[in-house]
């Protein structure tokens, strides 16, 4: 497993994981990193080294957790972060793949049945993808950044039970992928198609990662921090 650490090449980060470029670009930094270490190019643009390598990481690495030390970062940090992810999902990538899947829609001349079938449970996972996102952004977000800035706990709220109700949408994703495989007529043109489910396959690990993250490092701050508040309240 690699760990990539501050004095990293930014450069060697991206040519090992092209996947990451996206990612690195939800933090302000774009391509042309010349020689530039991690810690240098965060620095330049304003942005925490430890937040940035443990979301790297965890991107990069399936079994990578940050070790406490690394979380020390502001759970708000993380917030703008996954709301910036929010806002690229909902404008670009669902966009995408809707004009990818209306492409390969169109080469289809007869027999389309499985294709429509597709088609409606792509909308279905759109529907539940959306209601997922707002519920994150209109309810969870709010109630940590309340939680951080107030430090008071409320009645009845914990972030326990958002990770008890935290729905797998991603698995929506992949059910729709094996249907593609599995079931679809090949009565389209099969390059839209290849195209169509490459979109799908790259949605489904960033999709994945992100639930990584939001399990794996925002709950866990935000579970330190109601702890930390039950402690005092019982002193
Ligand atoms: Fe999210
Ligand atoms: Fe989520």
């Amino acid at each position: 497993m690699k760990i990539f650490t501050k004095d990293n090449k930014i450069s060697s980060l991206v040519a090992t994981n092209s996947n990451l470029i996206p990612v690195i670009n939800r933090f302000g930094i774009l391509l042309g990193f010349k020689e530039k270490t991690i810690e240098e190019i965060c620095l330049e643009k304003n942005v925490n080294t430890d937040f940035f390598l443990a979301i790297v990481n965890t991107y990069t690495n399936e079994n990578y957790f940050p070790e406490d030390e690394l979380l020390s970062f502001s759970p708000l940090l993380l917030i703008d972060y996954l709301k910036t992810t929010h806002r690229y999902y909902n404008q670009y990538v669902l966009p995408k793949i809707e004009r990818l899947l209306a492409a390969v829609m169109q080469t289809c001349a007869e027999n389309c049945s499985s294709l429509k079938m597709i088609s409606s449970f792509y909308q279905k996972f759109k529907t539940e993808l959306h209601i997922h996102l707002a519920q994150e952004d209109e309810k969870v977000f709010p109630y940590i950044i309340d939680l951080y800035h107030n430090r008071v706990l409320t009645e009845g709220k914990s972030i326990r039970k958002y990770e008890d109700e935290h729905t797998s949408v991603e698995e929506k994703l992949s059910d729709l992928k094996n249907l593609v495989i599995k079931y679809l007529e090949p009565t389209y043109d099969p390059s839209a198609m290849v195209e169509f489910l490459n979109t799908l396959f790259q949605f489904e690990k960033d999709l994945f990662d992100h639930a990584r993250i939001e399990d794996l490092i925002l709950i866990k701050q935000v579970i330190r921090i109601e702890e930390e508040l039950k402690t005092n309240a019982a002193r």
